[in-house]
């Protein structure tokens, strides 16, 4: 391979030494302060941890796409970085507040947070680019932790009471088409797998695709794998190469269970890393 080429082939802009520190296997993010806009969505995550996957995943100018954007941190992210981002969100409120922030966002990436179904994404991209879809790089997201925030979880601290006692939404939306209001869990893990089969042929050769989810204990104390049954589904289709492991070390620290009941806090989530075969 001429040095030429192998320059082509490579994957990011990263020097030996920063590939090395990308590659543990957990890192702790913890978010930085909202705008009052964002704190809205119940469930953003932060910049900075979009903005390590897109510095090892992908070069300068490379197309990003993010089927669940919500407030669009996906598209924030790439375009401070010089990527280019398409984001698709059910939510016009939050289509709005994103395409806000992104207005005052600095970056010469080209963005476009556009409200629909993920399940449209094709067409929705299609009405844009017409027969010239970029290919994709990255697929970088978040989809719903299922119907977790439709369940009231903990007692009067919890976090979910003292937003809705804010007036901040505490769940996406009422809508049928909102994956996170599935009641049916098998629904819900192949609702999101279709999803991406869908989605497969628009990125490009070698795309890798970063999905950030937790497991969840369920209202009767069992727990839902959601990252791992995620993982499962979404083989059928893309080869799994790995995960990463996204760790909060800020989170006020919650007593449930306390005295008689093992429930753990969970501060981390599962960063499910997938490659297009
Ligand atoms: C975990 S949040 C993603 C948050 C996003 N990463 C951010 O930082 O703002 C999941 C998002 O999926 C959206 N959503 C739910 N069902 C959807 C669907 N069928 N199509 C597109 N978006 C959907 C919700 O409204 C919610 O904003």
């Amino acid at each position: 391979m001429s040095k030429k080429d192998s320059a082509k082939a490579t994957l990011n802009d990263l020097n030996g030494k920063e590939w090395v520190k990308a590659t543990k296997s957990w890192f702790v993010v913890n978010p930085k302060p909202r705008s009052a806009g964002q704190a809205n969505h119940p469930a953003k995550y932060p910049e900075e941890l979009v903005s390590r996957f897109l510095r090892f995943f992908t070069k300068a100018d490379a197309w990003v796409l993010d089927p669940f954007a919500g407030v669009g941190s996906t598209l924030v992210a790439a375009k401070e970085l010089g990527r280019n981002a398409i984001g698709v969100e059910l939510n016009g409120e939050y289509v709005e507040i994103g395409s806000r922030h992104l207005e005052k966002t600095k970056g010469s990436g080209r963005t476009y947070l556009i409200m629909g179904n993920a399940h449209g994404t094709l067409e929705h991209l299609g009405e844009i680019f017409k027969d010239s879809i970029p290919p994709f790089s990255l697929l970088m997201t978040s989809p719903p932790y299922w119907n977790m925030l439709r369940k009231s979880r903990g007692g009067n601290d919890s976090v979910q009471k003292e937003r809705e006692a804010s007036g901040f939404d505490t769940y996406y939306s009422d809508s049928e088409e909102d994956i996170g209001n599935l009641d049916d869990y098998a629904e819900y893990i192949d609702t999101i797998g279709e999803i991406f089969d869908r989605l497969e042929p628009i990125l490009a050769k070698n795309a890798y695709l970063v999905i950030v989810v937790q497991n969840m204990r369920d209202i009767d104390g069992e727990m839902k794998p959601i990252a791992w049954d995620l993982a499962r589904r979404l083989s059928k289709t893309y080869a799994l190469r790995q995960e990463m492991i996204w760790c909060q070390d800020n989170k006020r620290l919650g007593c449930w269970g306390y005295p008689t009941t093992y429930v753990s806090n969970v501060h981390h989530h599962h960063c499910l890393i997938l490659q297009k075969r």
